[in-house]
């Protein structure tokens, strides 16, 4: 059987030095409120994820519920880690005894989160963290500087090897720029939430990656199918496939990073690394 891999959506090279496919995976799914309900199925997603190419996998420390939590899924299922495999976490969101974060860690707790991702994952070096600010809502309005050099400060000590921002708008970014380099940006945008363009334009223009977070909307339910319906006839694909090629055709910088806890999903997923949209799908597309 002819099965697609992340490799067909091209590649990035992450902070100029870390090569990854450009379709990835996202791991939040996993642990929280996703269709897999178990370990054994988490960990066989991580795996069959790898097998078709993905070699950039984002997580966090705060993805956890009950006994399922991203980061020792990902452990269990891919330590000792292929060469090419990076991975991404966040922090930034404490979770305060909860299941969705509530708080925002102060500075000097920053350190204590990194070196906590370091042990769960079980690496001597994390590839790239984000500083993930604020809440659920819109993003923007509040400093940054403060804690983004405590992330700074971890990437001169080798902790850390590239640094990233999620949630932030332009100014955000600006300010973070100004500390240190930003390799990665990870926002909410999707085809049918795009008023990110401002922060996807300065990626492009920067060589910045751009990975938009809930690429299908957060769920295929959330998405238009109607209006991806007649694109996705066309190239005999699902509506789903079409939204994760409108990303990859958006732009050069864009690494989408998609959740599922199926394996016919993933497959799905993966296989719309090969769907190439054309010009009139894109204007249709809007
Ligand atoms: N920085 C941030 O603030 C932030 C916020 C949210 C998420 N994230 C990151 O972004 C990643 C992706 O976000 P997400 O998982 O919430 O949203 P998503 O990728 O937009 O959608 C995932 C949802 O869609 C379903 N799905 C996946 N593939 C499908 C397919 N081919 N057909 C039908 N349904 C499909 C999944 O259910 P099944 O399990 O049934 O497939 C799941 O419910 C997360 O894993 C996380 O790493 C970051």
């Amino acid at each position: 059987m002819d099965t697609t891999t992340a490799a067909a959506s091209g590649h990035f090279l992450l902070g100029g030095d870390l090569r990854v496919n450009r379709l990835g995976f996202g791991a939040m799914r996993l642990a929280l409120g996703g269709s897999a309900r178990t370990r054994e199925a988490g960990v066989a997603v991580l795996r069959r994820a790898v097998e078709l190419g993905v070699n950039h996998i984002d997580t966090a420390g705060f993805y956890g519920f009950g006994d399922l939590h991203a980061h020792e899924l990902i452990r269990e299922a891919l330590s000792p880690y292929p060469d090419d495999l990076v991975i991404a976490t966040k922090v930034g969101p404490l979770l305060e005894g909860g299941v969705v974060p509530t708080g925002q860690a102060r500075p000097d707790q920053l350190r204590g989160l990194v070196e906590d991702d370091l042990r769960r994952l079980g690496r001597d070096h994390l590839d790239l963290v984000y500083l993930r600010v604020g809440g659920m809502g819109p993003a923007g309005g509040e400093p940054i500087g403060e804690r983004f050099a405590v992330l700074a400060e971890l990437r001169r000590e080798g902790l850390i090897r590239h640094l990233g921002v999620s949630n932030v708008d332009a100014a955000q970014l600006a300010e973070a720029r100004s500390i240190a380099p930003v390799a990665a940006v990870q926002n909410h945008f999707h085809v049918h939430h795009t008023g990110d363009r401002d922060v996807l334009a300065t990626c492009e223009r920067e060589g910045i990656a751009y990975v938009p977070y809930f690429p299908l909307g957060g769920g295929p339910q959330r998405i238009d199918h109607a209006r991806l319906a007649d694109v996705a006839a066309r190239h005999g694909a699902t509506t789903a496939q079409i939204a994760l090629a409108w990303l990859l055709a958006t732009s050069p910088v864009t690494l989408p990073i998609p959740g599922t806890g199926s394996l016919d999903h993933l497959t799905e997923n993966v296989g719309a690394a090969a769907i190439r949209l054309t010009d009139g799908d894109l204007a249709e597309l809007g």
